[in-house]
């Protein structure tokens, strides 16, 4: 039986230490990005976020209204101990879908990758919701499909636009090239305008 990507399963990923996804630091390709933004009063989320060495690279640099949502509690308690300097009002313990609030930047690794194929529609209408007139979603989606049912779950360029067209202008959906070696031509850039 299929197993539900629920808060159980996730939480459990994190206490046995199965977490193949985790790079261990920040990605190159968001590294990259974060390096040449210019306005760090910017409000950024980063979804089901994890160990999350991205807030704590935005927050290491200025980026201090930046946030984390995720799932599980123990993903959330080893980022507070790893990351004591950070408040705790950046860390919400939640499910993305039920969140309600206003950011000008999310930030996409390996969250869209985790939920169920069936809810691909309902994370763009909610990322188009939770951003202001002006925000994007920004970061890295699978450019194969894996075959398999359980996460990451692929996908492709076309399957992807056919989902974000609509509410997005789609700004770069490109071959990631500054991907981690394992992931070298596996990824796509994104960057999405509402
Ligand atoms: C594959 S992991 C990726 C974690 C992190 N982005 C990274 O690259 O290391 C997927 C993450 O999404 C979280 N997650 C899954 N569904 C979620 C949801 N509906 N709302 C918030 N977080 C969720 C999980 O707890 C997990 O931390």
């Amino acid at each position: 039986m299929k197993a539900a990507l629920d808060k159980n399963y996730w939480d459990s990923r994190y206490q046995e230490g199965s977490t193949g996804w985790d790079l261990g630091g920040v990605s190159p390709a968001l590294k990259a990005y974060i390096d040449q933004l210019e306005d760090k009063t910017q409000k950024i989320l980063i979804p089901g976020g994890g160990n999350a060495y991205e807030l704590a690279y935005l927050h290491e640099n200025g980026f201090t209204n930046s946030y984390l949502i995720d799932l599980s509690p123990t993903a959330l308690a080893n980022f507070k101990k790893n990351n004591p300097s950070i408040d705790e009002r950046y860390l919400i313990e939640g499910n993305y879908f039920e969140l309600e609030d206003q950011f000008d930047l999310i930030v996409e690794q390996t969250f869209f990758c985790a939920i169920d194929r069936n809810l691909r529609k309902q994370y763009a209408e909610k990322t188009h919701q939770l951003l202001n007139p002006d925000g994007k979603l920004v970061g890295l989606l699978w450019s194969e499909d894996f075959g398999v049912d359980a996460p990451p779950f692929g996908g492709t360029r076309e399957e992807y636009i056919g989902y974000f067209n609509e509410l997005f202008e789609v700004r770069t959906m490109e071959e990631s090239y500054n991907s981690i070696k394992p992931r070298s031509g596996r990824e796509l850039f994104i960057i999405l305008q509402k």
